[in-house]
C-alpha cells in the first residue's frame, strides 16, 4: 500500500477517505424483504442468496430456522441454518452440519446430506437432525437415514450414525412431530417405490420397530401436516431433479389408511408443481389453518441457484389447495375465508 498511497493522492484521491472502501454499492437486494415472490432470487440479511435446498423449519420461541443443503455448483458442502423472526428476512447463521474432514467417516466431504429436518426433543432438551445420507462415492446406493444432535438451533451439530431404518432403504424423507411429542420419520424406500413410516425413540435418535408401509406409489419428496385431526401429506414423483405433478393424501391416522386426494396446484404450470418439488409444509403460529408449502425449483446445471417456492396452503371445500402467486404476505392467511 505504501507504493500506491503517493500514487492515489497525485491522481487527487483524498486520504480523508479510506481507502478500503473499494466495495460494491449496497444493492437493491439488501433492502428488507416484506412479502414472499416464489421462484425469485432470495437474498439474506448480508445480502448474499440463501442457500438452503431441500430444507424445513424450526420454530424456537419466536424465532424461526431455515436448515437446508449447502449446495456449490453441484457439491454437497453441508446443512445451512438461518434464523428469521418475520419468515421473511432470514440472517445467516453458518454452517449446522459439516461434512467431514476424516476420509473414513460416513459424512465424509463427498458425500450427499440431502433434505435435512431439525426437531427439538423436550426429554433431553436436544436439537436432533435427520436428512438423508448417500456416501462419497456410492451414488445413491447407499439409501441411509442420519441423525445428529446440538445443544443450540444454530449447532454445531454432532454426527450420531447413520442406518437404514429397519434394515429399508431410506431415500427423501421428512420428520413430523405429533401433537403428544410422538415423532415419526417418512421415508421414501425400496428404490423410491415405497413411502414409509417409523415412529422415533423417545430421544428421536433412533427408529423404533413401529415402522410401515403407508402406500407403494412410487413417490418422494414427503411434506407432512396436520390440520384439525386430520393428516396430510403432499408427495412428488420420482423424476430426479425434474419437476413432476405432486399428489395430496390425507387420513385420520398417521399410520393410514392414506387416501388419495388427487393434485392440490392450480395456476400456470401447475401440473408441473410450478416447476418445484415439495420439502416441507410450515404451520405458521397464531394464525388459524396457516401453513406455507415448501417446494425447491431445482436447477441441475447449478444447484446452488435451485430456487425456493413458498405459497399458502388454502382450504378450499375444506380441504388443501395451493394455488400459484406471484407475491403474496402472511395477511393473506387473515383474508382466508
Ligand atoms: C429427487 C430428490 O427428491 C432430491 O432430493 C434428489 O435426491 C434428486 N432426486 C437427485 O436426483
Amino acid at each position: 500500500m505504501k507504493y500506491f498511497l503517493p500514487v492515489l493522492l497525485a491522481l487527487g484521491f483524498s486520504t480523508e477517505v479510506p481507502l478500503a472502501v473499494a466495495q460494491p454499492a449496497p444493492s437493491a437486494a439488501k433492502a428488507k424483504n416484506t412479502a414472499f415472490k416464489p421462484g425469485e432470487l432470495w437474498y439474506d440479511t448480508d445480502g448474499n442468496l440463501i442457500n438452503a435446498h431441500g430444507g424445513g423449519v424450526l420454530l424456537v420461541g419466536n424465532t424461526y430456522y431455515w436448515y437446508g443443503e449447502k449446495r456449490a455448483q453441484h457439491q454437497e458442502e453441508g446443512v445451512n441454518v438461518y434464523s428469521s423472526k418475520d419468515l421473511y428476512n432470514w440472517k445467516y447463521e453458518g454452517v449446522a452440519l459439516a461434512p467431514a474432514t476424516d476420509a473414513q467417516s460416513d459424512i465424509a466431504a463427498g458425500c450427499l446430506m440431502e433434505r435435512p429436518k431439525v426437531i427439538f426433543n423436550q426429554k433431553t432438551g436436544k436439537y436432533v437432525m435427520w436428512f438423508h445420507l448417500e456416501l462419497k462415492g456410492q451414488g445413491y446406493k447407499a439409501a441411509r437415514a442420519a441423525v445428529a444432535v446440538a445443544d443450540q438451533p444454530t449447532g454445531p451439530f454432532r454426527y450420531a450414525s447413520s442406518f437404514r431404518p429397519n434394515g429399508n432403504m431410506s431415500r427423501d424423507m421428512g420428520l413430523y412431530v405429533d401433537d403428544d411429542g410422538a415423532a415419526y420419520h417418512i421415508y421414501s424406500s425400496r428404490e423410491n417405490y415405497d413411502l414409509r413410516l417409523t415412529r422415533l425413540s423417545d430421544d428421536y435418535l433412533t427408529a423404533t420397530p413401529q415402522d410401515s408401509l403407508l402406500f407403494a406409489k412410487h413417490r418422494e419428496a414427503p411434506a407432512l401436516f396436520k390440520q384439525g385431526s386430520k393428516y396430510y401429506l403432499i408427495t412428488s414423483g420420482c423424476t430426479g431433479w425434474a419437476p413432476n405433478e405432486a399428489s395430496l393424501h390425507v387420513a385420520d391416522k398417521l399410520f393410514g389408511p392414506w387416501q388419495l386426494l388427487g393434485d392440490p396446484m392450480s395456476g400456470p404450470n401447475a401440473k408441473l408443481t410450478f416447476g418445484g418439488q415439495s420439502t416441507y409444509v410450515l404451520p405458521v403460529p397464531g394464525k388459524k389453518d396457516a401453513f406455507i408449502f415448501m417446494a425447491d425449483r431445482w436447477n441441475p446445471k447449478d444447484l446452488k441457484d435451485s430456487r425456493y417456492l413458498w405459497l399458502p396452503v388454502q382450504f378450499k371445500n375444506n380441504q388443501p389447495a395451493i394455488d400459484w402467486m406471484e407475491q403474496w404476505d402472511l395477511e393473506h392467511f387473515s383474508k382466508q375465508l
